[in-house]
């Protein structure tokens, strides 16, 4: 990193280069974009919003749907005038996308300004290869697939200043068969918990307020360490970290899900009191397609635990509509599990076919057609869902952590309570990054409005 440093100091003089790091999909890409900024105002970059005053464009890349391929593969594009034009300029790719063969092919080929190109396994290695590429002029790519799980002792510069990211595990070994997240993030690799605690700890101290644990499959959490731990454990001994904040997770995989995490997340009373359980379909039959290892009655038997053990927790899951050889009854079972669930909010997708995976082998009869019209009829029950349960908020009081302006007027401000609902009231800037107290007076469906009241 200092050679690097000293490098940009002779090129640039006083001048501080810039660097235009954009990141696309997860939130554990997110943390990884953290990093690399970590190490990049290390060696010397500030950091700009457009990528047309910058020297250095990275852009961090997801491989989860198509529509999130096509979108970078149109902005490096668009970026083709501005790097030939600019023989100074470095332009760079990284994360899950250009961890495909396919893909690093084709930037090989297709794509002959870009510069730099590395994977999620590789990203420490940053500082080398953008010193290669620096003074050499030649392109460096690096998709070595290392399994080596997160990488301690990187700077981060975080985005936010009261919520932060902690990954607790990487990579994923569930192999979902429409999904590409474990062919491009390798085998699951766990933290090992004094890392976890010592960052943990370290946040709290920095008045960081919400604290979000990271994993594709957090409940599994543990597994092929030397030490006695599971993700509950994990919860309960953050939980004990003194001081005022917030504990939330994901993912959790329904497979790995336990009664004991249920226990915890009511027993704690920093862990917020909202599970994402992405349930993918309702239908049996799609869920032994897609290998997810439970069914419809098994999911049911969690939630209604939960449900029992903590009256009040809100759940939130993810949909995939149209997956492979999906029938009209198997879509009619996901809809059916929707109205017994009752989630405040999905984050639902069309199936989107990814190259290697098993299900791209599939037959899959059914039209993009229908499946779009499947699609609109889950939305406008999940609406009609949410709505119905957002009336019973009306009245209740909440504690939000504030995150900015809100949108349902100019003095308005935003933040979530601990279920992960939008709450918008009337407040001050000071406000932002503070918890606040706040009676719901009215239901928005998409979020909450209330007023301010005194801290109890
Ligand atoms: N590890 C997390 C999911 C990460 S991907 C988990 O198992 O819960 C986030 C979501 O993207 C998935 O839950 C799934 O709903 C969706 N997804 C993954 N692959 C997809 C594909 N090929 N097409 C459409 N949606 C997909
Ligand atoms: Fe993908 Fe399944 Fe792993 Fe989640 S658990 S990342 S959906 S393979
Ligand atoms: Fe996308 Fe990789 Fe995350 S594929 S969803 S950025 S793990």
């Amino acid at each position: 990193m200092e050679q690097v440093r000293r490098l940009l100091q002779s090129r640039y003089g006083d001048r501080i280069p810039l660097a235009y790091v954009h990141t696309y999909g997860c939130q554990q890409n997110v943390s990884d974009g953290e990093k690399i900024k970590g190490m990049l105002a290390l060696m010397g970059y500030g950091f700009c919003e457009s990528p047309r005053e910058a020297n250095l464009i990275l852009l961090n890349t997801c491989a989860i749907r198509e529509n999130a391929e096509d979108r970078v593969l149109g902005t490096i594009g668009a970026m083709k005038h501005q790097r030939v034009n600019d023989p100074e300029l470095v332009l760079g790719l990284c994360g899950c996308m250009v961890q495909q063969p396919h893909i690093e092919q084709k930037i090989r080929e297709s794509y002959p300004y870009v510069d730099l190109l590395f994977g999620p396994h590789v990203i420490k290695n940053l500082p080398q290869m953008l010193y290669s590429v620096l003074t050499s002029h030649k392109r460096a790519f690096d998709t070595t697939e290392t399994n080596e799980g997160i990488p301690e002792d990187l700077p981060i510069r975080r985005d936010q200043a009261f919520k932060a990211w902690l990954p607790i595990m990487s990579g994923c070994n569930n192999f979902c068969t429409y999904c590409i997240v474990p062919y491009v993030r390798g085998r699951e690799k766990s933290r090992p918990s004094q890392k976890i605690i010592e960052e943990f700890t370290a946040l709290v101290n920095e008045g960081y307020k919400e604290i979000t644990l990271l994993g594709q499959n957090v409940n599994s959490y543990g597994k092929g360490l030397d030490e006695d731990i599971d993700f509950a454990r994990l919860l309960r001994k953050l939980n004990a970290i003194p001081g005022d904040f917030r504990i939330r997770f994901m993912s959790s995989h329904p497979k790995d899900a336990t009664f004991a995490l249920i226990d915890a997340i009511a027993d704690c009373e920093k862990v917020c009191k909202h599970f994402h359980l992405p349930v993918q379909s309702g239908s049996d039959r799609i869920l032994a397609l897609m290998n997810r290892h439970y069914t419809k009655a098994d999911y049911m038997k969690l939630i209604n635990y939960a449900k029992e053990k903590i009256p009040d927790i809100s759940f939130t899951s993810d949909i995939i509509v149209g997956f492979p050889g999906e029938t009209e009854t198997d879509f009619e079972e996901t809809l059916s599990l929707l109205k017994e669930v009752e989630f405040d909010s999905l984050f639902s997708f069309i199936y989107s076919k990814r190259v290697g995976t098993k299900a791209a082998e599939m037959e899959d009869p059914t039209t993009p057609e229908e499946k779009s019209e499947r699609f609109s009829r889950l939305l406008a029950l999940e609406k009609e869902i949410g709505a119905k349960r957002y009336e019973n908020f009306v009245g209740k009081t909440y504690r939000i952590l504030v995150d900015g302006p809100g949108k349902t007027g100019p003095s308005y401000y935003s933040g979530r309570n601990d279920g992960y609902m939008i709450v918008d009231y009337d407040g001050k800037e000071e406000d932002i990054g503070t918890f606040v107290t706040v009676k719901i007076t009215k239901s928005l469906n998409w979020a909450l409005l209330g007023e301010r009241v005194e801290d109890q």
